[in-house]
């Protein structure tokens, strides 16, 4: 394999995770709740560019209360997951696209941009010191967590602060939603928003996810699973639900075709969704990036023409909704139920995951 410049200095565990204990966390994984052994840390200040590539025991970062990133919430980050392959080895899905994704919404940040071959160095480090740590073949996998934050210390914000830390965590993951796979509810939130024109929507950014609390706590409040975000300027045209891009698939069996909103600039530019795109092709679906309103989704979910809605992400894959509800009222979405496509899409794209379905467009990048 080709390696990158940068080398990293390898402190192994001293107390390692026992067998049995992976056991027992793999055995019931949840997410985000537990993490491997080791982490990748790696530095950048401007004389130096991307310097001291460490992977270490997992371990508390030390920062002075005046640092940066506590103040002004310089943090990006990605999600992937590692997968165990039928012949044991293990692969991750399209890391490049997380790599290219982590470069934009650094330049976002105004943050330096990590170069590919470092951040997919640094996924191949940790696996191979915590490979262990990944399932077996199956629906779980390890989710791994790359972000970066500033570490100046100093409150002015002038400029943006001069140092920066990257890191890498891995957390075993079951399945995102406690419920499976079974259908949620959204919450069609027009009194928030996620993202404005101009603003931070495309980039993996930590405050876009501390602005989304308030109204998913909303959405919990009106009886739904999740919140689903509309434009800023006219509280109209759908965007996300939660933390996930939305598919909605119009017409069913042989006539039926696949639409997604269009990155607008406040989408999150999803791995998942631009795999679904071409996924769904390749099985013959019509795929459509285009606006959609509320009123269509209600109006074509009601007419029957609108059969099935799902949201998609690295973390719960592909998740069915079933319900909508606004200020007026709600709705059924495909009688509450699952639908075909959506399944027929979530099976294909798990499988080529596990290595267990031709991979025709090389995702499968072995770590
Ligand atoms: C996703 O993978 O769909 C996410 O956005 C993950 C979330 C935990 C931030």
């Amino acid at each position: 394999r080709m390696s990158s410049a940068l080398p990293f200095s390898r402190t192994p565990h001293p107390h390692p995770a026992t067998p049995d204990r992976i056991a027992e966390v793999l055995a019931k994984p949840g997410f985000g709740q537990h993490f491997t052994d080791h982490m990748v840390t790696i530095r950048w200040n401007p004389e130096q560019g991307w310097h001291d590539a460490r992977v270490e025991p997992y371990h508390h970062l030390e920062l002075d209360p005046a640092t940066s990133v506590l103040h002004y919430g310089q943090a990006v980050f990605e999600g992937l997951k590692a997968y165990r392959q039928p012949d044991g080895s293990i692969a991750s899905f399209r890391p490049d696209a997380n790599a290219a994704r982590f470069r934009s919404s650094a330049r976002r940040l105004a943050m330096p941009e990590l170069p590919d071959e470092v951040f997919l160095d640094s996924l191949r480090e940790l696996i191979a010191v915590d490979g262990r740590w990944v399932p077996d073949i199956g629906e779980d996998s390890l989710y791994l967590r790359p972000f970066m934050i500033s570490t100046e210390v100093g409150l002015g914000v002038n400029r943006p602060a001069g140092t920066y830390l990257y890191a890498l965590l891995g957390s075993p993951a079951g399945s995102y939603f406690a419920s499976g796979v079974k259908p949620v509810s959204v919450w069609l939130c027009t009194e928030y928003v996620r993202a404005a024109p101009g603003g931070t929507g495309f980039a993996k950014c930590a405050g876009n996810y501390a602005a989304a609390f308030v109204a998913q706590a909303q959405a919990v409040e009106r009886g739904c699973d999740q919140v689903v975000w509309l434009d800023a300027v006219e509280r109209r045209w759908v965007e996300e639900m939660g933390g996930m891009n939305l598919f909605f698939v119009f017409g069913s069996g042989e006539s039926a075709r696949l639409v997604t909103p269009e990155l607008s600039g406040s989408l999150l530019p999803g791995v998942t969704r631009d795999s679904l795109l071409k996924l769904g092709r390749d099985l013959g679906y019509p795929v459509e990036e285009r606006r959609i309103s509320t009123e269509e989704w209600e109006k074509k979910a009601e007419s029957g023409e609108l059969s099935e809605v799902f949201a998609c992400g690295t973390a719960a894959v592909i998740t069915p909704v079933g319900r909508a509800k606004h200020a007026d009222g709600e709705f059924l979405i495909g009688g509450g139920q699952p639908g075909p496509v959506t399944m027929r899409l979530r099976e294909r794209l798990t499988a080529i995951q596990r290595g267990q379905a031709p991979d025709p467009h090389h995702w499968m990048v072995t770590l």
